[in-house]
C-alpha cells in the first residue's frame, strides 16, 4: 500500500490517522472542510489537501482516484445524510479492490447481537433525540451509513470506538466482535490508538468484513481477559 486518503482528515481522529499515516510512509491525500483546512498546518507540505464537504461526491471523487485505502470518519452532522453520503461516494469512487476503513462508535450494531449496558442505550437515546430535535447530529445517519457499507461488495472494515480519552498511546487496542462481550467491559479506548488501529486495518487482511468493537490494550478489561489466556 502506497498511497491512501483520509476523509475528515482534520478533526481530532483524523489528525493522528495522519500522523500514524505519515510515520507509515504512505504518500495522503486529505479531504476537510474548507474551514477546517489551516487545523492541518503541522503537516503542511508533507500531505495534499482537497477542501470540501466530505459528502461531496466530486470532492471524494478526486481525492480517492489512485489510492489503495480509504479511512473515513463517519461523522453524523447536521441532517443532510452526512454520514451516508460520505460513505456512499467512497464506495462509489474508490479504486476497485481499496481497501476501505471506516469509523463509528459502538451503538451501531452488524448483526443485532451487541448486548448494550442500559447507560449506552439511554445515552444514545436521550443524546440522539435532543441532537435530532436541534438538527445538529442525526445518530440513524450513521447506522444507515453502515447498513450500506455491510451490504457493499467493497473491501470494508468498520471500527467501532468505545468511548475516548486522551493521552499518550498505550498500542494498538484490542477488540472483539461483540458489545457484550467481558474483554470490552472498560469501554475507554485513547483515541490515538483508535488512530493507530484505523491505520493499522489497511494491511490486516483479517480485518476485511468485520466490524471490530475496540477497547484499549492497557484497560482493566483488556489485562484481565488476557491474563485468562
Ligand atoms: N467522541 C467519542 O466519544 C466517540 C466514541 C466512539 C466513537 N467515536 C467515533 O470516532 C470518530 C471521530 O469522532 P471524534 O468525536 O473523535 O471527533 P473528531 O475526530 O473531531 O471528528 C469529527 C469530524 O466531524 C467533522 N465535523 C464537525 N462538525 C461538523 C459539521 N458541522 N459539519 C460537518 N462536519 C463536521 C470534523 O471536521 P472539521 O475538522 O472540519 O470540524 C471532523 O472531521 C467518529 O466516527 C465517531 O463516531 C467517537
Amino acid at each position: 500500500m502506497k498511497k491512501i486518503c483520509i476523509v475528515g482528515a482534520s478533526g481530532k481522529l483524523g489528525r493522528y490517522m495522519v500522523q500514524h499515516a505519515l510515520d507509515r510512509g504512505y504518500e495522503i491525500v486529505g479531504v476537510c472542510r474548507e474551514q477546517s483546512v489551516p487545523k492541518l498546518a503541522d503537516f503542511e507540505g508533507r500531505i495534499t489537501i482537497i477542501p470540501g464537504a466530505t459528502n461531496d461526491r466530486e470532492v471524494i471523487k478526486r481525492a480517492v482516484s489512485g489510492c489503495d485505502g480509504v479511512l473515513t470518519v463517519l461523522a453524523p452532522w447536521g441532517v443532510q445524510q452526512y454520514s451516508s453520503g460520505t460513505a456512499q461516494a467512497v464506495m462509489d469512487f474508490a479504486e476497485p479492490g481499496a481497501r476501505l476503513i471506516f469509523s463509528c462508535g459502538w451503538h451501531i450494531s452488524r448483526d443485532g447481537k451487541d448486548v448494550y449496558s442500559w447507560k449506552l442505550k439511554a445515552l444514545v437515546k436521550i443524546f440522539g433525540g435532543i441532537a435530532r430535535l436541534f438538527r445538529f447530529v442525526e445518530l440513524n445517519d450513521q447506522v444507515e451509513a453502515c447498513r450500506r457499507i455491510f451490504k457493499s461488495g467493497t473491501k470494508w472494515t468498520v471500527v467501532r470506538g468505545s468511548d475516548l480519552e486522551e493521552g499518550e498511546s498505550q498500542g494498538l487496542p484490542v477488540w472483539s466482535r461483540h458489545v457484550g462481550d467481558t474483554i470490552l467491559e472498560s469501554n475507554l479506548t485513547r483515541r490515538v490508538d483508535f488512530a493507530l488501529f484505523m491505520v493499522e486495518a489497511l494491511e490486516n487482511d483479517e480485518l476485511i468484513h468485520e466490524a471490530p468493537a475496540i477497547v484499549g490494550c492497557q484497560t482493566p478489561s483488556a489485562l484481565a481477559h488476557n491474563a485468562k489466556i
